[in-house]
């Protein structure tokens, strides 16, 4: 046992991030140095032979089957939840109350009074918070944002990002249990706007600040599954595509589109950004690379690749070689280290946090309601 100082975690699910999750608080340690060392005091899910099976895998000490008994622990510092959106809200607001730091998975909330709510009572209780937006942490994206801040790109003109899949086309994917509750209402909140666009609001905000209004559109193209439990045939209330419009801010133009139906793309999540002095365009399946046009270049201008792998590139010296790849799963490292290193300094804030989650819920809520009202909202 390490002299390093302990965050005692105890995660709500074991599913995709529950993994992911874990996966990071097992190296960031190892990789990363700060002065905080999270331990795997407990795993938490219904069923009692899969979570003790999580847990033996992957190193937790005990498992317990109901999330109050979790949150209730005093030898737990910080929930991890890791479940479906529709258990966000109660989680937190109890883990908030029993004054744990509160790790959650996007989108904060079902919608923005949820997570509104959410972020009130982690702000009463004076508790730390951290929300999985991952893929800021990805070097790549993480070097966009310095050339942001660094101010490379001159002013804005345009933004314009995309989250393409194809896994729901076939109208026999059944709604509702594992991964699938994305597809029920009732536990996800909403379709691609809330899962896949949630993430390309959320760096879009980041690295070209607010978005002030929206005009979208949405779509359900299958409209009955069966329920993967129940075995009933139950409508379709999420959008299985949305696409909109957005002005930011600073006078940029935007514009963003989501789908389950695209198909031959898995995760195709790119985003492209363009100033009036350079550009740069990032891709999800190609995700160690920058793409980036400075018009400075004189005649050497053009478009270069550059594979963010050196040292000096953010995140990179904690890790191999210059030009050896890093993977999906360390952006959850990265996100981990700068909460952890938010800790040494009570009063360092770390992003993203819950009020960061509520922005991103408020333009996902105006993006759904413009769909359904066919008309621009402003954004406060
Ligand atoms: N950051 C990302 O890139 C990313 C990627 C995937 C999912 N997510 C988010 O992570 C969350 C979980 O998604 P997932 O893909 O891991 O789902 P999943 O279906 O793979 O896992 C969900 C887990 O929650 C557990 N669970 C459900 N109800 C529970 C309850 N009442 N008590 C205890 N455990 C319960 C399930 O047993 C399962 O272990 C969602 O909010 C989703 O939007 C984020």
């Amino acid at each position: 046992m390490s002299n390093k100082k302990k965050l005692r975690i105890g995660i709500v699910g074991y599913g995709f991030m529950g993994r992911a999750h874990t996966n990071a608080y097992r190296q960031v340690s190892r990789f990363f140095d700060c002065e905080y060392e999270p331990v795997l005091k407990a795993a938490c899910g219904r069923n009692e032979e899969k979570v003790k099976a999580f847990a033996e895998n992957w190193g937790y000490e005990s498992t317990e089957t109901d999330w109050r008994r979790l949150v209730e622990r005093d030898d737990i510092d910080a929930i991890d939840i890791a479940a479906p959106n529709n258990m966000h809200k109660e989680i937190a607001i109890a883990a908030a109350e029993a004054g744990k730091m509160i790790l959650c998975e996007k989108p904060l909330g079902m919608n923005t009074a949820e997570s509104k709510e959410m972020a009130a009572a982690a702000k009463k209780a004076g508790v730390k918070t951290l929300v999985w937006y991952n893929y800021r942490f990805i070097p790549a994206v993480t070097m966009a944002k310095n050339l942001v801040d660094a101010g490379k790109l001159g002013k804005i003109y345009h933004y314009r990002a995309n989250f393409l899949q194809d896994w729901t086309i076939s109208e026999d994917v059944p709604l509702g249990g594992q991964a699938l509750w994305r597809l029920d209402v009732d536990a996800s909140g909403s379709g691609v706007t809330g899962d896949l666009l949630a993430h390309c609001i959320d760096t879009a905000m980041w690295l070209n600040g607010p978005i002030t209004s929206v005009s979208a559109m949405t779509e359900t193209f299958v409209k009955e599954r069966t329920h993967s439990e129940t075995g009933e045939k139950k409508s379709v209330g999420v959008d299985d595509a949305c696409a909109f419009l957005a002005r930011f801010e600073n006078g940029s133009l935007a514009i963003f589109e989501s789908s389950r139906y695209a198909r031959g793309h898995k995760a195709l999540y790119t985003f492209e950004m363009n100033g009036r002095d350079a550009s740069f365009a990032w891709d999800l399946h190609d995700m160690h690379r920058l793409s980036y046009y400075d018009n400075a270049d004189g005649d050497l201008r053009g478009w270069r690749s550059i594979h963010v792998s050196e040292g000096e590139h953010p995140y990179m010296d904690k890790w191999w070689v210059p030009g050896l790849n890093i993977g999906y799963e360390h952006s959850f490292t990265h996100c981990l280290y700068g909460f952890l290193k938010s800790l040494e300094d009570g009063e360092a804030g770390f992003h993203p946090d819950f009020s960061d989650g509520v922005k991103t819920d408020v333009v996902c809520e105006a993006v759904l309601e413009s769909a359904k009202t066919k008309s621009w909202q402003e954004i406060e």
